[in-house]
């Protein structure tokens, strides 16, 4: 895709699933990766699949010593930050825990904004860049166990509108990926019942790849896309459609 290579890109969450993907597909087209997750670099697989190109920063996006190490980071150049970290803590809405509430809100909606700003502030200086950020397709229509899920991932689109809105003038792009069921170890761990049901109500009959996700962050990051902000792109099979 276009004017990947070179390019500085940040994933958050990268050590797994849809992060790595994007990671290995981003490296693939030439970019120069900086890589965020909890664990340190020797428990990642990351340091193997990307030998050159790739900086990894050990850091829990909710944290203050986390975000510090960040911001040094960006302080330094930023062209692409993709906000993909994300968790569920699921319960029923009369089971849920503030815990449960508080984790979800601070890792897929608050921390989102923090990063968002630091680029902002960045970019605006630079004047060029683009965000993207980790939404869902059960922002669109709920999901039965999930009011703090879903209610971060609907935020995170009302987000990247605003911010679009309000960057587009700098040169800088907002966009927001919804995934569908993907096949990750954050879906794989539910029951096979369950994974059978998400298989069935995908008109494409079939979970996603992460790959399939990651090539959509590459064309929202990529010069392809240079007219593009603001959108909410849902890569599900068909799955919103119910
Ligand atoms: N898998 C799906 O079907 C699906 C569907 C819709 C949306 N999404 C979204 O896509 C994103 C990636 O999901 P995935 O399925 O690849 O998940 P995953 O669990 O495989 O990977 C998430 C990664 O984020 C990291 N992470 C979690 N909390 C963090 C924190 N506080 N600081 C830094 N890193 C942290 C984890 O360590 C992990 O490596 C998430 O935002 C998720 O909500 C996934």
């Amino acid at each position: 895709m276009k004017g990947l290579e070179n390019k500085k890109i940040f994933v958050t969450g990268a050590a797994s699933g849809i992060g790595r993907a994007t990671a290995q597909r981003l490296w693939n087209e030439g970019s120069n990766l900086v890589l965020i997750d909890i664990p340190t670099e020797e428990e990642t697989e990351l340091k193997a699949m990307f030998p050159e190109r790739m900086t990894y920063i050990q850091a829990d996006v909710t944290a203050t010593d986390g975000l510090a190490k960040i911001q040094a980071e960006i302080d330094k150049g930023v062209d692409v930050f993709i906000n993909n970290a994300g968790i569920t803590r699921d319960a029923t809405v009369h089971k849920m825990t503030d815990e449960q509430w508080d984790q979800v809100i601070a890792v897929n909606l608050t921390a989102v904004f923090k990063l968002s700003r630091m680029c902002a502030i960045k970019m605006k200086e630079q004047k060029s860049g683009v965000i993207l950020n980790a939404a869902s397709v059960v922002a669109h229509y709920g999901n039965f166990g999930q009011a703090n899920y879903t209610s971060t991932k609907a935020g995170v689109i009302a987000m990247t509108k605003t911010m679009a809105k309000e960057l587009g003038k700098d040169g800088i792009r907002v966009n927001a990926v919804a995934p569908g069921f993907i096949g990750t170890p954050m879906v794989r761990k539910m029951p096979e019942k369950v994974i059978a049901m998400m298989e069935d109500k995908t008109p494409i009959k079939r979970l996603g790849e992460p790959e399939d996700i990651a090539a959509a962050y590459a064309f929202l990051a990529s010069e392809d896309a240079s007219f593009i902000t603001g959108t909410c792109m849902n890569v599900d099979g068909g799955v919103v459609l119910g």
